[in-house]
């Protein structure tokens, strides 16, 4: 069942305006040699620190940037911190899906009305640069939605953060954008967490996925797709389905401790020269059967690609009614089957690769199995 929601109206209120993605932020046990990690294997820029040498005496955060995409990498440097607590439970992860907005205060006052649950009151940092607005409203898990206002700011992040430039910058991949961030939750908790994001952020139901549309002889999943007013933001939401075997949501619910960010979609213009640039680099992705190849372009029609360079860096393409698009899936990124990331491709689909789910989730109960976690 696939559903898109239509827009009957041009008076659609954007309730909740939302500029787009701020940052991401990973709580991680290591900063410095994670901050490299994404430095030298996905090409990111080092532009802000922050740490004891700044007068931050318990955490330690590395600002990484590549286009628009901003990663945050944190650790504390004392036991007694709730990130080392986080980082105990959960391992290294995604803590925040940080959004720009114009007015935080404003912006969090309203989602606090509408029933969210508050993460941290609004605080404003000042420095020589300007001032940045923070409020915060818990998500899923331990996930938590910054809301930043930065109009008023001209520094290389926020106050508290020096500029920081390191040898190792100047080798991007092409990486452009987030273009989503998918959240696994409990079994049953999935039309909870979409209620909220219609409830209080204003968001839309855009597409629904069940376990027709997601199983495989051993495992199922269901997921529906949030999206923010514009459209920039969007968060697909995964629950676990009763399937034969465990499914790749219950490993990551068991690993991770609870509910939390699966993966983070990253766009690129060019994804032929991105993922050989990223293999080059050391990075792992998960592996379809070259029988896919053999059928591919009957289901998708014709496209600008070579089909050859996308069977050799195992590059997957599926079609909607607008387009088409190419993905692909890392392993995991840190040491627990939790986090990876999706390198995608839009040649106008708007969509998430349905297509593709029965190839792919196959291929990560192939890594559960060598796991021993199927
Ligand atoms: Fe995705």
């Amino acid at each position: 069942m696939e559903t898109l929601t239509k827009n009957t109206s041009q008076e659609i209120q954007d309730t909740f305006p939302i500029n787009g993605t701020d940052h991401v932020e990973f709580y991680v046990a290591n900063a410095k040699q994670t901050a490299l990690y994404y430095q030298h294997c996905f090409g990111f820029d080092l532009v802000a620190y922050k740490g004891p040498e700044t007068g931050s005496m318990e955490t330690v955060s590395y600002v990484l940037v590549q286009n628009k995409i901003r990663f945050i990498i944190t650790s504390s440097v004392r036991n007694t911190h709730e990130i080392a607590d986080h980082v105990h439970r959960h391992g290294d992860g995604v803590k925040v899906l940080a959004l720009w907005v114009d007015d935080a205060k404003d912006a969090y006052n309203k989602a606090m009305a509408k029933g969210a649950e508050s993460a941290f009151e609004p605080y404003t940092l000042n420095d020589e640069d300007g001032e940045v607005v923070l409020a915060g409203i818990k998500t899923y898990g331990d996930t938590v939605h910054t809301l930043v206002e930065r109009k008023n700011y001209n520094g290389p992040f926020m106050p508290g953060f020096m500029a920081k430039t390191s040898p190792a910058n100047g080798k991007a991949v092409g990486l452009q954008y987030i273009d989503h961030a998918v959240g696994n939750v409990e079994l049953g908790k999935m039309n909870e967490w979409v209620k909220f994001y219609q409830d209080v952020l204003g968001f839309k139901l855009l597409i629904t996925f069940d376990d027709k549309d997601i199983s495989t002889k051993y495992t199922a999943l269901m997921s529906k797709v949030v999206s923010n007013g514009n459209g920039y933001i969007k968060f697909p939401i995964n629950e676990p389905a009763a399937g034969l075997k465990k499914s790749q949501i219950d490993e990551y619910l068991d690993f991770y401790n609870g509910a939390g960010v699966q993966h983070v979609a990253i766009a690129t213009n060019d994804i032929c020269t991105t993922v050989a640039e990223l293999r080059n680099r050391g990075i792992e992705f998960l592996r379809v059967p070259d029988v896919y190849y053999e059928d591919v372009l009957d289901r998708v029609g014709t496209i600008q690609e070579d089909l050859e360079d996308l069977r050799k860096l195992n590059i997957l393409i599926d079609r909607d009614e607008e387009g088409y698009l190419l993905q692909i899936f890392t392993k995991p990124l840190h040491d627990r089957p939790t986090l990876f990331f999706e390198i995608i491709q839009r040649r106008g689909a708007k969509s998430f690769g349905k297509g593709n789910f029965k190839a792919l989730f196959e291929a990560i109960e192939r890594e559960q199995a060598i796991r021993g976690t199927l």
